[in-house]
């Protein structure tokens, strides 16, 4: 058992010391050489178009489709053709600028998915014409239908997964993989917590610790269709799934008759959800916040401190990444774990509203409104 969860969450490391938070927010240097040339109301032929945003603000008023000038191919750069990328919340803050990261602008919006190599410089050593290729790091600009980006700035994925898997693989996947492996030595039987388990991170939490043995308590905000909700994370492998009202309730209890206490709890909301989730962990157990849906910050009482010594973790992917740039082996046993994963049919890709480019604009509405449990996609 010990060995099955160990080989799921393989490329696992001790946990990593994080670098301060970054006060400021960082600005990315200009990923691709390509600017906007004039707006568009729809696309025509293959002209190249992306979702640009010349300053900060709501998405919906600030982003539009525009033509994009492809420059050419240097020795070292590869020239993609994208399929999909979803709207992740981190897209969504860096358009309001409010992320600690931020693209100069103007700037193309999304930070993941997936494309299709049409051709590779000279000097490109690892990709072909025909590869998959999906976001070595955060600040691609992937709403795009095409680009040309150096080689080291994109990762090689397999093309036998769907291109949703593919296009949702190297932001919340890879999350859920690191906060389950980085932090606690889970082995089969132990339990986890987590606050948004229907989020795309969610989601894969309850996938990746259902196939490593460990048992999942995913706390939901309530709403009209929650049992719908329930049956569905269910489906993926949940073990039980609670409204965050349930959590100050005595029957909570009654889940720890058959899973122990979790040692691990996942934060993705802050505020009272967090202080709810933080009642349930075990003394010594350690609360990881990768998330602040609320807006809200995380409140602890000390007696958690002093009665129980529960520790306090951040996690960002993209410090993760940076701070693995000379430790290609994690990367790639972390991608080939999760792909074979996907192969399997043990992680999915998160519950998907495909979207045409041209509905940007309604995408991005959508993909700000609660309890929604989808995430939107843009095909392109
Ligand atoms: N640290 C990292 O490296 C890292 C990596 C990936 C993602 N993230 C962060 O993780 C979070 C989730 O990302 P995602 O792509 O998985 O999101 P997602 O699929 O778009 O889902 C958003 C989730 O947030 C919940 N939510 C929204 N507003 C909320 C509120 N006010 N209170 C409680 N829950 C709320 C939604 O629940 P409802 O259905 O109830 O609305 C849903 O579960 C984001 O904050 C994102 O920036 C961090």
């Amino acid at each position: 058992m010990q060995q099955a969860a160990a080989r799921v969450l393989r490329g696992a490391r001790t946990p990593q010391v994080l670098s301060p938070p970054v006060r400021t927010p960082q600005v990315l240097s200009p990923p691709v050489r390509t600017l906007p040339v004039r707006a568009r109301s729809a696309p025509a032929g293959s002209a190249p178009l992306g979702l640009l945003y010349e300053r900060h603000g709501e998405p919906a008023a600030v982003v539009q489709l525009k033509d994009l000038e492809v420059p050419k191919l240097g020795d070292c750069d590869v020239h993609v053709k994208m399929l999909a990328a979803p709207i992740n919340p981190a897209d969504i803050n860096m358009i309001q600028g409010t992320y600690p990261l931020l693209s100069p602008l103007p700037a193309v919006g999304g930070n993941e998915g997936v494309g299709e190599v049409l051709e590779a410089g000279r000097r490109v050593t690892a990709l072909k014409p025909g590869d998959w290729v999906i976001p070595a790091d955060a600040g691609l600009g992937t709403w795009r239908t095409q680009g040309v980006f150096p080689e080291k700035m994109l990762l090689k994925v397999p093309s036998d997964i769907s291109v949703l898997c593919a296009a949702t693989l190297s932001v919340n996947p890879c999350t859920a993989f690191r906060v389950l492996a980085d932090f606690e030595s889970l082995v089969p039987g132990d339990s986890v917590i987590q606050n948004a388990a229907n989020s795309g991170v969610g989601q894969a939490v309850i996938q990746i610790a259902r196939a490593s043995g460990i048992k999942t308590i995913n706390v939901v905000r309530d709403r009209p269709d929650l049992p719908k909700l329930v049956e569905r994370l269910m489906a993926l492998g949940a073990d039980h799934v609670i409204t965050e009202e349930m959590l100050r309730k005595p029957e909570m209890k009654d889940i720890f008759k058959s899973i122990p206490r979790p040692r691990l709890a996942l934060n993705c909301v802050g505020g009272k959800s967090t202080t709810e989730m933080l009642r349930h962990l075990q003394p010594k157990g350690t609360m990881v916040t990768y998330g602040g849906m609320a807006k809200q910050p995380v409140m602890v009482p000390v007696s958690a401190f002093i009665f129980r010594d529960v520790r306090l973790r951040g996690f960002w992917m993209t410090q993760w990444r940076k701070d693995h740039v000379q430790d290609q082996e994690s990367v790639a046993a972390m991608m080939d774990s999760l792909c074979q994963l996907i192969r399997r049919g043990q992680l999915t890709a998160p519950a998907c509203t495909e979207v045409p480019l041209q509905d940007y604009r309604a995408a991005l509405e959508a993909s700000m409104k609660p309890f929604v449990s989808s995430k939107q996609i843009l095909l392109l």
